[in-house]
């Protein structure tokens, strides 16, 4: 469908020769934006934009946005959203004084969530996973990354990545899908090596063999997995052409962002357990740091120093983690209130980081991110808002008004 957007308060985050870089340091306080603007979407392909005064005469599809912005559709590059049950006994354990580590400890956390996901079918799985799709795009979210990590086992490791690559075919969403077989040991594993030979040996060459994977991705953390481990994983996936996306820092200065940055990882995510050290590895590189304020804010945890990697002169990029026993959420602008309000983030760099750094996150900066001609005609479309500060700022608010992808109107 071709649409029409007219009288656009202000379009923002236009971007043309820099459309394709990540957004670093100072300048991600800087939102390009065109004020009463029109927006052309042709064949799901931003065709072009401008003022009004240059409205071009074309017959189709027009709505009128008087009095609202319109921005890139967010990008969610850090999922764990197929799943089969929720957790909200734990969500009372932790009320009542137990830590994450305590419950993963005494076989709840992740091994609690696998032993659910075997029991469950892959279609049962695909259909409880599809109405988290239908939430993410109410919300505003095109492009979303799904991890594995519920399986533990050969087969449900591929059941799980079958489900999500099913998401990325059946639903508007584009997917990217990520191999995380290496997320928990599991119980009946008292050699940590057999479990992690497993997984090298027997899920990752199936799963490059079915082309279920996008990334690679290993829960390095005290407890889970050491950097030696996530390195030989690491090169594992790099052997099957599987770029690494880690999971690191989250509650230790695990030495996660030095083997993110050494395998040119091309995130690493969480960072609430950062120093010097790890901004300092971070510069120079083209690993996107990816920032996760929902586990932050559910495990009450301290944040990740967004501030100083600004200061350093980073890029930072925000994602849900949308899964069912850190961050059982996966709406993008409450992740840019949460940015805001505890990571001092200002809008336009949680804008930024929420569009374009996460495009990049998941490569998908070619086609996502910006408001460019040639990039996918996905798009929210706010309520009549007084400002652009306004999404993070009220925050439990429902600030879209309409969500077109790829040139489809969204119901
Ligand atoms: O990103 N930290 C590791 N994995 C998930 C949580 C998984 C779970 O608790 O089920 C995360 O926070
Ligand atoms: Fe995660």
């Amino acid at each position: 469908m071709d649409i029409l957007i007219t009288n656009i308060k202000q379009l923002v985050q236009t971007r043309t020769s820099d459309a394709n870089q990540w957004v670093a340091g100072s300048a991600m306080d800087k939102l390009p934006a065109l004020d009463n603007a029109y927006l052309y979407i042709k064949n799901g392909l931003i065709d072009s934009y401008g003022s009004m005064h240059q409205l071009p005469r074309v017959s189709c599809k027009t709505i009128d946005a008087t009095g609202k912005f319109v921005l890139p559709a967010y990008v969610d590059s850090h999922t764990h959203l197929v799943f089969a049950a929720s957790r909200e006994a734990e969500f009372v354990d932790k009320i009542k004084g137990m830590s994450y580590a305590e419950i993963a400890k005494k076989g709840g956390g992740i091994l609690n969530s696998a032993k659910k996901l075997q029991a469950t079918s892959e279609e049962e799985l695909y259909q409880f996973a599809l109405q988290r799709v239908n939430e993410l795009i109410g919300f505003g979210t095109a492009c979303v990354e799904i991890k594995s990590g519920y399986g533990l086992t050969l087969q449900d490791e591929l059941k799980m990545l079958r489900v999500a690559k099913r998401i990325g075919k059946e639903t508007p969403l584009t997917v990217k899908t990520t191999f995380l077989g290496a997320h928990a040991i599991p119980k009946e594993f008292t050699d940590r090596n057999e479990y992690i030979n497993l997984v090298i040996n027997q899920m990752l060459p199936k799963v490059a063999e079915e082309q279920l994977a996008d990334y690679i991705d290993v829960f390095c953390e005290k407890g889970f997995f050491t950097p030696q481990e996530t390195e030989r994983i690491v090169r594992a996936g790099e052997n099957y052409g599987l770029k690494a996306k880690i999971h690191a820092n989250q509650l230790h200065v695990s030495g996660g962002v030095q083997v993110g940055v050494k395998t040119q990882a091309l995130s690493v995510d969480h960072l609430e357990a950062m120093g010097q050290a790890e901004i300092e590895a971070l510069q120079g590189s083209q690993t996107m740091p990816t920032l996760l304020p929902g586990a932050a804010f559910f495990l009450r945890t301290s944040y990740p120093p967004a501030r100083d990697m600004i200061a350093a002169g980073l890029p930072v990029s925000l994602a849900t983690d949308y899964n069912p026993g850190s961050a059982p959420a996966g709406n993008m602008a409450f992740m840019m209130s949460l940015a805001c309000i505890n990571m001092r983030m200002t809008p336009n760099e949680a804008l930024n980081a929420a569009t374009m750094n996460s495009a990049y996150a998941m490569d998908l900066l070619s086609s996502h991110g910006s408001i460019t001609p040639g990039k996918a005609g996905s798009i929210l479309i706010t309520k009549e808002i007084p400002s652009l500060a306004y999404i993070p700022y009220a925050f439990t608010s429902h600030t879209i008004d309409a969500v077109i992808i790829d040139g489809m109107l969204m119901a």
